[in-house]
């Protein structure tokens, strides 16, 4: 399969299993649980859920067994992405080529929103049918990575970095945190469900690092050349709000001359002898559309 007909497939079953949870939702607060449908549901790559299900493959789990912990890694996605539109961070009107939660709503729901949906992601992991030992680790790994240590640290640096000169460590270190840490936690909730050796994590891990640099440096590309009828949000937004950007740093085809470094570097962990002999066909062409992708 590739990974077109891969992502087809998991953005369906991602989604059923995603909103049969919210629909089972009472109607006590109507309106929280439309904002929360509306962020979680209308649209979006899934890419994060892909990552989990590609490299639980890759160890020979199956998607049954991984459905609980990519539902709950797109919530905090969701909720990342809620919080980050609204006017206290990065004021964005529009997101998945709709009116952004707060817009749509209000801050207030949508705060809430990003609230409930996080809390959502570990009712998701707290019913994982996977070994309990195994779903603390993935909830070890989501809440690290979500929290401080991760994509919320990552975007107090963001926000502390507008209209500031930083350094090439810093940006790196921003990206890593804000993007990268969700996306090292997918690819490690998938893997750890297959008990890798430590070789074979430690190539994982190298991998994920990798596409999260690269997918955030193309993120931050697109906010210069993407179309926005394309990407669902708007262009041109890093720059007006004086964000550090690959782009703002180096300009811009450095800046794509650092994701294909990214990109490459993922490809060489996946050659790692540590995965000799398992199909790592998804992965590699995951980090392919790190780097060419338009929305
Ligand atoms: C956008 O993420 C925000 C980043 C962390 C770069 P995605 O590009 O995965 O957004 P959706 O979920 O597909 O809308
Ligand atoms: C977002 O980075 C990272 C998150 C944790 C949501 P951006 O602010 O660049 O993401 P977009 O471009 O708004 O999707
Ligand atoms: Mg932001
Ligand atoms: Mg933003
Ligand atoms: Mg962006």
């Amino acid at each position: 399969m590739d990974l077109k007909q891969y992502s087809a497939q998991v953005q369906t079953r991602i989604n059923d299993l995603m909103e049969r949870k919210v629909d089972a939702l009472d109607e006590a607060a109507v309106q929280l649980k439309a904002a929360m449908r509306y962020g979680l549901l209308l649209g979006g790559k899934r890419a994060r859920p892909l990552l989990v299900y590609a490299t639980g493959q890759l160890f020979g789990v199956s998607q049954a067994q991984l459905d609980h912990a990519a539902a709950a890694i797109e919530c905090i996605h969701a909720y990342s992405l809620i919080h980050d539109d609204m006017p206290e961070m990065d004021n964005d009107l529009l997101r998945r080529g709709k009116p952004s939660v707060h817009a749509a709503f209000s801050p207030q729901l949508a705060l809430l929103a990003g609230d409930a949906l996080q809390a959502l992601a570990f009712e998701f992991l707290g019913s994982s049918p996977l070994d309990p030992a195994i779903t603390v680790e993935q909830m070890q790994l989501l809440a690290t990575n979500a929290g401080y240590s991760g994509m919320c640290g990552g975007q107090a640096l963001d926000l502390q970095s507008e209209h500031q000169q930083i350094s090439y460590e810093s940006l790196r270190q921003l990206h890593a945190k804000k993007t990268g840490a969700l996306i090292k936690a997918a690819v490690l909730m998938g893997a750890v469900a297959g008990k890798p050796s430590p070789q074979a994590r430690q190539a994982v891990t190298t991998y994920a690092e990798k596409i999260g640099l690269a997918f955030q440096i193309w993120d931050d590309v697109l906010d210069v050349i993407g179309d926005s009828a394309v990407t669902g949000k708007p262009v041109g937004n890093d720059e007006q709000a004086g964000k550090s950007t690959y782009p703002s740093l180096f300009g811009l085809d450095k800046a794509k001359k650092l994701a294909v470094q990214a990109k490459d570097d993922a490809l060489a962990a996946l050659a790692s002898p540590a995965l000799a002999g398992l199909d790592s066909a998804l992965l590699e062409q995951f980090a392919l559309f790190c780097v060419s992708r338009d929305h």
